[in-house]
């Protein structure tokens, strides 16, 4: 009896020690690939802008800001914040953008903004973490150099950050693929041209330019999607087979506004930023709402094409 139990005993330990020593194999492969994906050095060529200072010019800066996002993750006054803190998944941390200490502003070039905002590169060239270049990407140079502008005039804050860290399971999810958006820079085709200038109008066209900004969360295909870190809630599909093909343009706004639908249920700014999308002008909304109504799937597609 005794020596049967000492048998079992062996060989579970035997085939348990094999799969401890297969996962860590397996995890030395996908910390490896990991790394390599994180340290891959992207050889961008920054566009020349001139920056401009002028109140006009800041403005357009500050309106661009508002409406891309950037304080849901880099914090109201831009001083940068741990954007993601999970137990499983680890540390990402937000850069403090502003001049004081712990900030990028006293030492960024307007090369350096360019890099990481269009191309999603840091300044030794490796990809910079959850930054959402990929929708930046397309932003006119005019609009570009406006935000940066703006930027730099930003009054200083103080503050210290730590730095990311990234625990295995992230690493896992980066490598499989739930993850990838990890680092936009990957995503980008670096070489594509980008226009110089684009006329606001209240059309599709300028509405797409716009909507860039939406799909990093509703998909592509604005048809809505799963959300890639734990607890955030999925996004809805904003073409009109989704509720908004029952909503008129002002009930659409409403919900860009103050996050209210028409059925009355308050949608929280966690989930849908519209403390963010409230920035936009009625146009620009307005711009949106048409080239939501040009894609596939849509019901008013005879109505709105051109
Ligand atoms: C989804 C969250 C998110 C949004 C939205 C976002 N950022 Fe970032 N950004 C980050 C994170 C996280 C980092 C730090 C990346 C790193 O250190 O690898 C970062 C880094 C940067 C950097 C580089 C700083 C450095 O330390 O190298 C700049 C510049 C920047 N962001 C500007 C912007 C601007 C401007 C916007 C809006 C147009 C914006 N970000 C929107 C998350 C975001
Ligand atoms: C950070 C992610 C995120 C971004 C960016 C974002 N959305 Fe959303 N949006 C959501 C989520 C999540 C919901 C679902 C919220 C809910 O139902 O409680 C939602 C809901 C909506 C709804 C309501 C749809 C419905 O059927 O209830 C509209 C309209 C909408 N978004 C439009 C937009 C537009 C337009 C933009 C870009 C200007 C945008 N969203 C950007 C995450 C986002």
């Amino acid at each position: 009896m005794k020596s049967k139990f000492r048998i079992i005993l062996k060989w579970t330990l035997r085939v348990v020690g094999a799969l401890v020593l297969l996962l860590l194999a397996a995890y030395g492969v996908i910390y490896y690939q990991s790394e390599q994906r994180l340290n891959q050095v992207y050889q961008v060529t920054p566009v020349k802008l001139a920056i401009p200072t002028d109140s006009a010019s800041l403005a357009l800066g500050e309106h661009i800001l508002a409406i891309r996002g950037c304080q849901d993750c880099h914090g109201k006054d831009l001083a940068g914040k741990v954007f993601i803190d999970d137990p499983g998944l680890g540390q990402v941390v937000a850069s403090n953008l502003t001049s004081g200490k712990g900030g990028i502003g006293k030492i960024f070039t307007p090369e350096d903004w360019v890099k990481a905002i269009r191309h999603g590169v840091g300044t030794d060239n490796k990809p910079l973490l959850v930054m959402p270049s990929n929708e930046f990407f397309p932003m006119s140079n005019a609009d570009l150099a406006n935000l940066i502008g703006y930027l730099k005039s930003l009054p200083p804050v103080d503050n210290e950050l730590p730095v990311h860290n990234l625990k295995p399971l992230a690493r896992v999810l980066y490598i499989a693929g739930p993850l990838s958006m990890l680092t936009s820079a990957q995503k980008i085709d670096h070489t594509q041209e980008v226009v110089d200038k684009i006329e606001p109008a209240v059309n599709a066209e300028y509405g797409k330019y716009l909507a860039v900004g939406c799909s990093g969360c509703h998909g592509q295909d604005f048809k809505g999607q799963e959300m890639p870190i734990p607890g955030m809630k999925a996004s809805a599909n904003i073409t009109s087979t989704g509720d908004l093909g029952k909503w008129t343009e002002e009930q659409f706004m409403t919900v860009l506004k103050t996050g209210k639908r028409p059925d009355g249920r308050q949608i929280d700014n966690k989930d849908m930023p519209w403390e963010a999308t409230k920035n936009f002008k009625d146009d620009e909304m307005k711009a949106i709402f048409r080239y939501l109504q040009t894609l596939p799937g849509s019901q008013n597609l005879q109505t709105s094409a051109e």
